[in-house]
């Protein structure tokens, strides 16, 4: 029951179910890696199963590809889809732009790719994700294995040029053992601490032989649903320059998942 959930797990909550009015039958629709797009995941499913909802999903990840087979959801590759209605996923962190870092699951890759093959992308997530400017969270880059040191160190001279307050780079690891993203490569974590131009670095990082793709999302995501523990909502739409805050009726039999949270 919800309110047997965690303030955080019932704000990631709402903001996925309220993300559900988006989604209707006959749409295509990309599905986010992280925990809020598991509450995603598994809402849909819920209609899938109980309202007749008849969606194709392309996941982001082989985890989320995963949880939507588990819960009964269509699944087809982007290729099979070639363009989306929706894409709806987490973040981890959002500025006042609807800019994004995304890639804390190590995923930013496939989720940029789907997302930019979407006509609308909706982020959903808890306040906690909203910041002034970018880059307290770890920016993710993305970096093939082959000369892997030799990127690191042209992404720290890279750095040196520009508008952030911290330049320390690490490389993910699992354990004892590099991070391994689902298209086989290493993800570095840039200690930023402040982004002052994210547009200006996206682009610059993305220049780096061996870089395959950074966890920033310019101009790509459109709605933002922001959950909070209470119940209430806050809607920021970029398509038509609004901003709505709502309140979501949570009833204790709302979620039937709960045990299952990531
Ligand atoms: C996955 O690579 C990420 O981009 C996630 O979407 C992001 O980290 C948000 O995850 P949570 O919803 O778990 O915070």
């Amino acid at each position: 029951m919800t309110s047997e959930l965690s303030p955080i797990e019932k704000a990631k909550f709402i903001a996925a179910k309220q993300a559900t009015e988006y989604v209707k039958s006959g749409m295509k629709v990309g599905l986010g890696t992280g925990s809020t797009a598991s509450w995603l995941v598994r809402c849909l499913g819920e209609m899938v199963r109980d309202e007749g909802l008849q969606i194709k999903a392309v996941p982001t990840s082989s985890r989320t590809a995963q949880l939507a087979r588990e819960v009964g959801i269509d699944v087809i590759t982007l290729d099979e889809a070639r363009w989306l209605d929706v894409t709806i996923d987490g973040t981890d962190e959002f500025d006042a732009d609807l800019c994004l870092i995304k890639g804390g699951g190590g995923a930013h890759l496939q989720e940029k790719i789907v997302a930019t093959a979407s006509d609308q992308m909706i982020v959903i997530a808890d306040a906690s994700k909203k910041v002034d400017t970018l880059g307290s969270f770890p920016l993710p880059l993305e970096v093939i294995p082959f000369g892997a040191k030799t990127t690191q160190a042209l992404i720290e001279e890279t750095l040196i040029g520009m508008d952030v307050l911290g330049r320390d780079v690490t490389q993910r690891m699992a354990g004892d053992m590099p991070f391994i993203s689902d298209e086989g490569n290493f993800i570095f974590d840039l200690h930023l601490r402040r982004i002052g131009n994210p547009r200006q670095l996206s682009l610059i990082l993305n220049q780096i032989p061996g870089v395959v793709e950074n966890g920033l999302f310019i101009d790509i995501c459109d709605v933002v649903i922001l959950g909070y523990g209470d119940g209430r909502v806050e809607v920021t739409d970029l398509t038509n320059d609004s901003h709505q805050e709502l309140r979501f009726d949570v009833r204790d039999d709302d979620n039937i998942f709960f045990d299952i949270a990531d």
